[in-house]
């Protein structure tokens, strides 16, 4: 008897595994059991469930060996179920020109669904057109996960919220890189490879001197990260992978600190070993022969929260362009110098800094901030209320949320009154008042508040958008890593809809 039930138990229990995953409500994304991870349910399996569980009970109050029977015939029928849901979640249909083709669906960990279309060019001739790519995967990463909806961004699984508040920007890096928070050992290893590795080759420091005072320091950053791979080989192997990773990271802030003490006719300040990363920047940037410099605790803390919240943000303008050249199998130095490229527009990392310029023209017009909302409404002004809108957050961004906090700290911390931040306050609040705001989904980004706490800090203006690329420096390198490990990976090479002329024929000049 006992024997008999322990058989019960186990049958029942598997039988209510394998349907758990059928059964959890119609359309909702489950995560459980291997084969039927991540399907989507409906109906049809809560009431296979229901079915099961009646069959169960009966057999377990009779007694009966029917019970067996119905469990096996019910486990099946899940099973089944479960396939032919998981094959009809499996597949797309597209009808084109009256020829229909079944396109693979990839579901990712966090159930957001996408189209393969990699075969579809070959099966039916045709591309999928999507100017700006708001509606496509360029590829799968483990990396970041963004729900702009719920204004959710996650660096390898940790929320940025925890991250920001308890780790440093190194672990971050590393976290971000090779997938996993490093262990004591392995962070202490890190850092010291970090520090060991900031200095530069010193006849790059003369390449300093030859760029006007005037120079960008987006334009001799990513020159001068280019130009690394003149003095350091890639060698396709890992090792000196990890080197050249750590290489770039370490350097790319000195070099950003040796750049503004060249614009402002300073000599160039080294790091010291026993400085973090974080603080080994600020010396290079603040301190100077003549006087010693403790770096302050809380511009410390204040960088280290900024390079952690700009350490990833999946694909976009920068980190796409990365994985772009990196594609062609172009060395790491030369990936991350374009990705810099990539950042410094407007649009995407040159946003800080014209988020001041901005907030510094409504102060110059009188602090009317109310006439710049109305502007950016204006569709013929070709004004935009720089720090506003995201691509992918339509609720807030979770990193501008954090800055606005820490703005108010900082700031308070510092004794500093800044009245561009009241103007920026003003402005959100109209802004998130504003119908044309709130039916866009228009909401401050990252770049709205980070420009104030740089300001504080005495960081120039024209570096911020260099701040933003020691950052990223992270996620480009994790992408970069990504792509390349990952088997089969082929060069980019997008297609694209010819809307020019039809062939004709040459007419000579002075025919025309
Ligand atoms: N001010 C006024 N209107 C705006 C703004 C803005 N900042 N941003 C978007 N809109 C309007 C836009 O005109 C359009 O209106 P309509 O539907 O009537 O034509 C609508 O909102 C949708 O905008 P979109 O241009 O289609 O959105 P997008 O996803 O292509 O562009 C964006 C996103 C961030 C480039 C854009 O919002 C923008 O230019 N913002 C200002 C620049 C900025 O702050 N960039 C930093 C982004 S965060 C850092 C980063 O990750 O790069």
């Amino acid at each position: 008897m006992t024997d008999t039930r322990g058989g019960q138990y186990l049958a029942l229990s598997c039988s209510i595994f394998s349907e758990y995953s059928v059964a959890r409500g119609d359309g909702q994304r489950v995560r459980s059991c291997g084969a039927f991870a991540r399907l989507r349910y409906g109906v049809a399996d809560v009431m296979r469930l229901v079915r099961l569980i009646i069959w169960v009970v009966i057999g377990y109050l009779t007694r009966s060996d029917a019970l067996y029977i119905g469990l096996g015939a019910a486990a099946v029928q899940a099973f089944h179920g479960a396939w032919e849901n998981k094959s009809k979640m499996n597949t797309a249909k597209l009808t084109l020109n009256g020829k229909d083709y079944e396109l693979p669906v990839v579901v990712g960990s966090e159930g957001e669904v996408g189209i393969d279309i990699s075969n579809l060019r070959a099966q039916s001739e045709a591309v999928t057109l999507d100017p700006g790519y708001g509606n496509t995967g360029a590829c799968k990463s483990a990396i970041t996960f963004i729900d702009g909806d719920k204004g959710i961004l996650r660096y390898r699984g940790y929320p940025i919220e925890q991250l920001s508040e308890h780790a440093k920007f190194p672990e971050v890096a590393y976290l971000l890189i090779y997938g996993n928070l490093p262990n004591e050992t392995q962070l202490r290893e890190w850092r010291k490879k970090l520090t060991d590795n900031s200095y530069i080759h010193e006849d790059m420091i003369r390449f300093f001197d030859h760029y006007p005072p005037t120079a960008h320091p987006m334009a001799i950053l990513s020159a001068m990260v280019a130009s690394l791979s003149t003095y350091y080989p890639d060698i396709e192997d890992e090792d000196n992978w990890n080197l050249n990773i750590v290489r770039v990271l370490a350097k790319a802030k000195t070099i950003a600190a040796f750049s503004y003490k060249k614009s402002i006719g300073q000599p160039v300040v080294y790091p010291l070993a026993k400085n973090s990363y974080v603080a080994n920047f600020l010396r290079m940037m603040f301190a100077t022969p003549a006087e010693p410099y403790e770096v302050p605790e809380v511009l410390e803390r204040a960088l280290n929260l900024l390079l952690i919240l700009h350490a990833d943000h999946e694909q976009n303008c920068s980190t796409s362009t990365v994985r772009m050249v990196g594609s062609g199998h172009a060395n790491l130095y030369a990936c991350i110098s374009a990705g810099i490229c990539g950042l410094w527009g407007p649009l995407h990392g040159g946003a800080n800094q014209e988020v001041i310029d901005m907030l510094k023209a409504i102060k110059a017009d009188g602090g009317n901030y109310k006439k710049y909302v109305e502007l950016a409404k204006d569709k013929n002004s070709g004004f935009k209320l720089m720090g506003f809108g995201h691509r992918v957050y339509r609720n807030f961004d979770p990193r501008a949320k954090i800055l606005k906090k820490s703005a108010d700290d900082v700031l308070k911390e510092l004794g500093i009154k800044d009245p561009l931040l009241d103007i920026a306050k003003n402005l959100e609040e109209v802004a998130l008042n504003d119908s044309y705001f709130v039916e866009r989904k228009l909401y401050p980004n990252v770049d709205f508040y980070s420009g104030i706490i740089y300001r504080a800090m005495g960081i120039p203006v024209n570096m911020f958008t260099v701040m933003f690329a020691l950052g990223r420096i992270p996620g480009w390198i994790a992408h970069w890593k990504e792509m390349r490990e990952e088997p089969g990976s082929r060069i980019h090479r997008p297609r694209q809809i010819y809307t020019g002329e039809k062939e004709r024929n040459y007419i000579p000049v002075g025919k025309r």
